[in-house]
């Protein structure tokens, strides 16, 4: 029997710097880092000043993790989505991916980091993440 595993969606506010907005890339790093190790994976959006974020993953080292990042002051008022068991690890292959917001059309934007459930932001981060909704290239098909 394979070990369970689980998905958990979050939203919470960036927190600017003095000297300007939040950096991404060093988040991405250390998760990057930390999660390999763990076996977890997921993708990070900071859209218009909100974090949204999707890890799965073994739900002790989910719960272990979410600890750890509700405390980060980089971000305040964490607010859990959903959280629920899953059959396979959507992001696959990404410990953690940062997935680019800015072609992203108005309701998407508002999908992620407002109106949307937690399968919802799920969908839109792996389609980003795939590139799916990103700007369509001329010349290219599908
Ligand atoms: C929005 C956000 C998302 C984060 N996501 C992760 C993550 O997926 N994995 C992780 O290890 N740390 C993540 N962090 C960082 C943790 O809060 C914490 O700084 C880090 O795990 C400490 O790791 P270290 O002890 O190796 O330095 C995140 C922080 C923020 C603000």
């Amino acid at each position: 029997m394979t070990s369970p595993i689980e998905r958990i969606v979050y939203r919470s506010d960036a927190v600017a710097l003095t000297d300007g907005p939040v950096d991404v890339s060093p988040i991405i790093s250390t998760s990057v880092r930390n999660n390999a190790r763990r076996r977890l994976t997921g993708a990070l959006a900071l859209q218009g000043g909100t974090f949204v974020q999707v890890l799965e993953g073994d739900p002790d080292a989910l719960t272990v993790l979410m600890e750890t990042i509700e405390t980060d002051d980089r971000h305040r008022n964490v607010r859990v989505l959903a959280r629920w068991p899953v059959q396979v690890q959507l992001f696959m292959g990404w410990a953690m991916v940062h997935v680019d917001t800015r072609a992203l059309s108005s309701h998407h934007s508002r999908l992620l980091t407002q109106t949307g459930s937690g399968a919802q932001v799920t969908n839109v981060l792996a389609d980003l993440a795939s590139a799916r909704l990103g700007s369509v290239v001329p010349g290219m098909i599908g």
